[in-house]
């Protein structure tokens, strides 16, 4: 059996004040919780706020990006130790967002501005192999545009994608990776994507580890679902049995709704 997990991606929201508040909504509501592993992923901002607020329950604590270096002239930058230092056990890996693959926000973002976020494959499997070093659990994400789904691309999209992050990753190593099926179309537009088809891309995912590092280690991993995921939806993406749990963004910024998200992963 799988322990799921329920990792809320807070992106850009909350001060230091508001994410205090929101971590202590989430500790007071679904601190002990058994059965499900808790990830509160705030900005790097918040990072030592939250490690303070979720401090004695079992709440886990997660970085949004990293860089691969461990040290040095990189501005802005922020290493696998720093965040250790801060608390981190987890860190988000290649978010679309971050790859310049935006679903709801952000049309106006000319080609040239989107490299701002500048992640691609090779960037995703550098911060991959440097989490693992570290000790950080990455939670990897792949997933398709829109246009990419209509042109029937999808599983070929998602399967390079996953190759690409894991390319030299030694097998031993897969089951401490946690992958999230993101399809670009469902983040931050309310539109999920259908329980039936992310359980079948997850399972597709799953596949394409279990060629890469052996089924049995392909099975110890756990895949996410993420895009629109709601008290309203989980129960129907939670029941579906390669869906390990929710990376979750707009839901995860509400203590309540994200309690029960939690709730439901748990049952
Ligand atoms: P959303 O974001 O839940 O707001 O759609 C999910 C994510 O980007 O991880």
């Amino acid at each position: 059996m799988r322990t799921p997990i329920m990792a809320g991606n807070w992106k850009m929201n909350c001060d230091n004040e508001e994410a205090a508040a929101l971590a202590k909504g989430v500790v007071d509501a679904v601190g002990q919780v058994a059965d499900c592993q808790v990830v509160l992923c705030p900005p790097a901002t918040a990072l030592t706020t939250v490690a303070e607020c979720i401090k004695g329950s079992k709440i886990q604590l997660g970085a949004q990006n990293m860089f691969w270096e461990e040290k040095g002239a990189f501005t802005g930058e922020l290493s696998a130790k720093m965040l250790l230092s801060c608390g981190c056990s987890f860190v988000i890996i290649g978010h679309s967002e971050r790859r310049g693959r935006f679903g709801a926000v952000a049309e106006d973002f000319t080609e040239e501005l989107r490299r701002v976020f500048g992640d691609t494959d090779a960037s995703v499997n550098r911060k991959l192999k440097a989490a693992l070093a570290a000790g950080l659990t990455p939670i990897v994400c792949v997933g398709e545009l829109i246009s990419e789904r209509q042109a029937g691309m999808t599983d070929a999209i998602v399967s390079d994608q996953v190759r690409a992050a894991l390319d030299g990753v030694e097998a031993d190593a897969l089951p401490d990776i946690v992958i999230a099926y993101e399809p670009v179309w469902a983040i931050g537009t309310g539109e999920v994507c259908d329980a039936q088809e992310a359980n079948r891309v997850c399972g597709l995912i799953r596949k394409v580890v279990g060629d890469i590092g052996g089924a049995s280690r392909a099975e110890a991993m756990r895949v996410l679902y993420g895009g629109s995921v709601k008290p309203d939806n989980i129960d129907e993406l939670i029941a579906q049995p390669e869906i390990d749990g929710g990376l979750v963004g707009g839901a995860s910024l509400k203590a309540d709704s994200f309690a029960a998200l939690v709730n439901a992963a748990a049952k």
